[in-house]
């Protein structure tokens, strides 16, 4: 046994030996101690102290626990450490593992731990008050985890503790007293947590602690003086708080400070001048945000390890004189929202130092009294510089040359002075630049045309300067005229705003629009801009504003903007666009929408932003109708029935005397059919009582037919029409069932009248039917007189100028069925010249029919007859003579020779039997 260990376990018997009656534990390691292998059962307690601790945690993503298993020691287990000899565990450490849960009580068993770290993991609950029972713990390291209630004041029994992190979690309560006994405490970490009360005093007695954040609490009251205390600080983290007054004296004797972080309080007064004399090693000198006044120390300049040095949003004033030549790692200088400035010549001359500070990155002097010219000397600063910004002060002259070197820059914010002259070519050298603010300036000329290639820019700010010419971007409030140049939108990474708002370009917007996918406000407003806009703005999904208003577009709102899914405002009044509004803006996530002042025209919808009267402005579009109520605009019910001529289907479906009834001269009620092309409802048909000048419709609606019509079905090439070949071919047992669908008698069967719904039953329906009855039903026309079939489809005596009759009807119902069976249209090219579809399959009756019958029919006659265990043969045939036989004897040229529908139906019911196999 060596010297070393020798002395650590004496060490550890005598300590031990002082709390025996306290800790049963105390005995295992006495046992251990005297070098003897008696076991007093501690390593049990270990281990039903971590299989406790395991059964706490609810979520395990990295599977750390499958290795917490009866076949291996605890001590092997991942995150386990074992003491070499005594086998109890030492160090905990499941940092970063993804854990959930809770830490179970029973970690306090864990006698021998030394160090804790669940840090960055998602345990939450209380920090059990038993860790008090670990005295032996030297580090506590809880950070980033979601412990909530009060910080356990029985942590003090840990006496050995210097390292305490129980920082980014939801701690509340204050900072207990009792940690004042925690005398060997390093490091003190209980930084963001929701911590009230006061920074306490005895914090100055804990005299070996070197970094101590409390940073981004609730933490009132002052700074305690006593913190001066402690020598060996040199991380001071107390930002983010509502601490107030001046900085205690006291600290600026903390001579191994290097970091220095008050910034985000309410802290006043001024600062010593020789500050950074008394705080030679200051690193981070963080100040930020707080009420301090008077002027910087002078003594800025020796401070030579300076690297960030942040005082930003404060009231100091006064001349800058800082020599910074001896500042070699600066590389925050943030001075920006205080008064610095004089009236004198020399004032910006401290730039002439800062070209030694080569390691520096941002400065900031915007938002104070700098007035002067900005020197030339600018472009030799630090190539490391990534953000300069000077707005808001009362710089004038040129933007000096020479910015191009800077080649790391990414944000230039020069806004709000009075900066003259051209806006530099070089600018274009600074390729990272993501963020140009030239805006409120005296610039004048034309751009840079080489803006265009500055490929990371998002924001780009030039307004309200008096720059000229045909050239580039937000451009808003110049004299900018011509049109937008295409190069402008070559500028992808534009993820902000364009504005090109009140200029006067002219000429259509280019469709390179489009290339802009990651911008989010686009506004032309106020220009000269015409022609339709252009589809390709659907390519910038992610725009949430877009302003248009004011210019001269035209057309429709392309149906591509229907893409863009984030969109919130949309401004398009004061244009000339004239289409319908589209209704797939009811879908969009739009908050406001202004189509004022416009030709639009045709139905406002009325769902999404349109039930939002105060979200919408429709007015002055003189041919809009229908929106919802509070819109006041006229209904659209008129112009519907205009429309309806043309495009409704109707269908008598009353009975014979009442259909005559229609058509006679009393313009009493007919009840009709109508089957509206236009929607895509629900399928549900329903009755309404329309006011059709002096007479009423009874019109059933019905939505639009899925499946197409019957003449497609029919006709379709298989070849050509891919849609249509997908789907298998109308086979017999269909077309017999669609004869059987068809009875009702209508002025005007024919294939194309006859629908389809999803689920293949025929709707018969007729566009010039209800175009007919339109026209009929106001001008009271005499019965028989217009009423036009189609031709092929109308009985011979039609022609003759007969009444519309039911035997009318049956021919159109004969030739329909001749054609179903055949595939021939009755105005088939082979029967010109005299012949016809009745008499070509009148013909064929009854041996030839095979040879008339549509080929893909024949084909299919097979598979009907097969699933149906059906004898083929004959029985295929007898199947397509009967319906032959059906509608020859229906389209008979004399309608009194013509089968009733009734008996044609009956035969087709007899035909589908056959089929179906339920009779033979
Ligand atoms: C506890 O120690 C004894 C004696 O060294 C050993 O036999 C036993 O396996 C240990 N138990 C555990 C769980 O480590
Ligand atoms: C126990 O864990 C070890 C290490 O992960 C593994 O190899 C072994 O298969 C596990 N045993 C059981 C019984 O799960
Ligand atoms: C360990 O801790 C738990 C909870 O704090 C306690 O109930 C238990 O008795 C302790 N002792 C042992 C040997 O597990
Ligand atoms: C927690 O995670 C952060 C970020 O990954 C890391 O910087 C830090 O060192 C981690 N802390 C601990 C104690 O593991
Ligand atoms: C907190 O922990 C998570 C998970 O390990 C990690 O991703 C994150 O960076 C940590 N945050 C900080 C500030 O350490
Ligand atoms: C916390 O410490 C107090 C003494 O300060 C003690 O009475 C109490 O038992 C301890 N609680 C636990 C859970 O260790
Ligand atoms: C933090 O605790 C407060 C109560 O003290 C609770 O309202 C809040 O939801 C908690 N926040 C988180 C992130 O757990």
């Amino acid at each position: 046994m060596s010297l070393r260990l020798l002395c650590s376990i004496q060490f550890q018997t005598i300590l031990l030996l002082l709390v025996v009656l306290l800790h049963v534990q105390t005995l295992a390691v006495f046992g251990i101690s005297i070098g003897t292998s008696t076991y007093f059962g501690g390593n049990e307690t270990d281990h039903q102290a971590l299989l406790a601790f395991k059964t706490q945690i609810t979520r395990d993503p990295e599977n750390v626990f499958s290795s917490w298993n009866d076949s291996l020691h605890f001590c092997e287990w991942e995150g386990v450490t074992c003491g070499r000899k005594h086998r109890r565990v030492i160090v905990l450490d499941l940092q970063a593992k993804g854990l959930v849960g809770s830490l179970s009580p029973y970690i306090g068993n864990l006698s021998f731990i030394r160090e804790i770290v669940l840090a960055n993991n998602t345990i939450g609950g209380k920090i059990p008050d038993e860790v008090g029972n670990l005295f032996r713990l030297q580090a506590l390291r809880l950070s980033n985890n979601s412990f909530e209630g009060e910080i356990p004041a029985n942590l003090s029994h840990c006496s050995n503790l210097y390292h305490l992190d129980v920082g980014r979690n939801n701690l509340s309560g204050s900072i207990p007293m009792e940690l004042a006994f925690l005398s060997k405490l390093e490091y003190l970490y209980v930084r963001k947590n929701n911590l009230k009360g006061e920074i306490p005093a005895f914090i100055g007695n804990l005299r070996s602690l070197q970094q101590l954040s409390v940073a981004f609490n609730f933490l009132g009251g002052h700074i305690p003086d006593a913190l001066g205390q402690l020598r060996s600080l040199t991380f001071l983290g107390l930002a983010g708080n509502k601490l107030f007054g001046l900085i205690p004296p006291s600290l600026y004797n903390l001579s191994s400070i290097t970091v220095f972080a008050l910034y985000e309080n309410e802290l006043s007064g001024s600062l010593p001048t020789n500050l950074f004399l008394t705080l030679p090693n200051l690193q981070l000198f963080l100040i930020s945000e707080n009420q301090f006044i008077g002027s910087l120390p002078v003594s800025l300049s020796n401070a030579s390890k300076l690297q960030y040095f942040e005082v930003d949003t404060n009231n100091f004033i006064g001349k800058f004189s800082v020599n910074f030549g001896g500042l070699k790692n600066l590389e925050h200088f943030l001075i920006g929202r205080n008064n610095f400035g004089s009236v004198d010549d020399d004032e910006m001359n401290f730039f002439q130092s800062l070209v030694n500070c080569s390691s520096l990155q941002k400065i900031d002097l915007g938002s104070n009294q700098f007035e002067g010219t900005l020197p030339n000397v600018l472009g030799n600063l630090s190539t490391q510089l990534t953000d300069f910004t000077i707005s808001e002060n009362l710089i004038f002259g040129d933007i000096p040359i020479g910015m191009g070197n800077l080649v790391n820059l990414t944000i230039l914010e020069m806004a709000y002075n009075k900066f003259t002259g051209r806006i530099p070519d070089d600018i274009s050298s600074l390729k990272k630049l993501q963020l140009l603010d030239l805006s409120d300036n005296k610039l004048s000329g034309r751009l840079p045309i080489t803006l265009g290639n500055l490929s990371l820019l998002n924001k780009l700010f030039l307004d309200n300067n008096i720059l000229q010419g045909t050239i580039p971007p937000n451009l808003s409030q110049n004299n900018l005229t011509g049109t937008i140049p295409k190069q402008l939108f070559a500028i992808s990474m534009l993820s902000i705003s364009l504005s090109l708002a009140q200029n006067f370009f002219v000429g259509s917007l280019p469709s390179e629009v489009g290339n802009l996918v990651h911008l989010s406000v686009l506004n032309l407003s106020e220009n000269k801009l015409s022609g339709k806009i252009p589809s390709s703005l659907g390519f910038c999904t992610s725009l949430e504003y877009l302003y248009v208003e004011g210019n001269l577009f035209q057309g429709e709102i392309p149906t591509s903007l229907s893409s863009l899914s984030g969109i919130q405002v949309m401004d398009l009044s004061r244009n000339n666009f004239s289409s319908q509004i589209p209704n797939f803006l009811e879908k969009l996530s739009l908050k406001k929408l202004n189509l004022s002042f416009n030709d639009f025209q045709g139905e406002v919808p009325t769902k999404g932003v349109f039930a939002n009267a105060s979200a919408i402005s429709v007015i002055e579009n003189s041919r809009l109708c229908g929106g919802i109520s509070k819109l006041m605009l006229s209904s659209c019910l008129t112009k519907k029935e205009k429309k309806r001529k043309w495009s409704l289907t109707l269908t008598i479906v009353i009975s014979v005397a009442l259909y005559k009834g229609i058509l006679g001269e009393d313009g009493s009620i007919v009840a009709v059919k109508v089957l509206n092309l236009q929607r895509q409802g629900a399928f549900r048909s329903f009755i309404s009582d329309v006011d059709f000048q002096r007479n009423d419709f009874k019109a059933l609606v019905y939505e639009f037919m899925p499946n197409g019509s019957l003449e497609k079905w029919l006709h379709m090439d298989l070849e050509t029409d891919t849609e249509q070949a997908k789907i298998q071919n109308l086979n017999v047992l269909q077309r017999t069932n669609i004869a059987i669908d068809c009875q009702v008698v209508h002025c005007d069967l024919k294939p194309s009248n006859i629908l389809f719904d999803c689920d293949m039953t025929a709707h018969v329906g007729d566009f010039g039917l209800a175009k007919f009855l339109a026209e009929l039903t106001i001008p009271k026309q005499s019965s028989s007189i217009g009423i036009r079939g189609t031709i092929g489809y109308t009985p011979p005596e039609y022609g003759l100028g007969s009444e519309v009759s039911t035997k009318g009807d049956v021919y159109s119902y004969g030739i329909l069925l001749l054609e179903m069976i055949t595939g021939k249209r009755p105005t088939d090219h082979m029967f010109e010249g005299g012949s016809n579809l009745h008499n070509y399959a009148s013909m064929a009756l009854p041996n030839c029919v095979m040879e008339i019958v549509d080929s893909k029919l024949l084909n299919n006659v097979d598979e009907v007859i097969d699933n149906h265990n059906f004898s083929p043969t004959n029985r295929k045939e007898e199947c397509l003579i009967s319906m032959v036989k059906v509608g020859v004897a229906c389209s008979m040229e004399l309608p009194q020779e013509r089968w009733d529908i009734i008996k044609a139906i009956s035969e087709l019911h007899l035909v589908r039997d056959i089929l179906l196999g339920s009779r033979s």
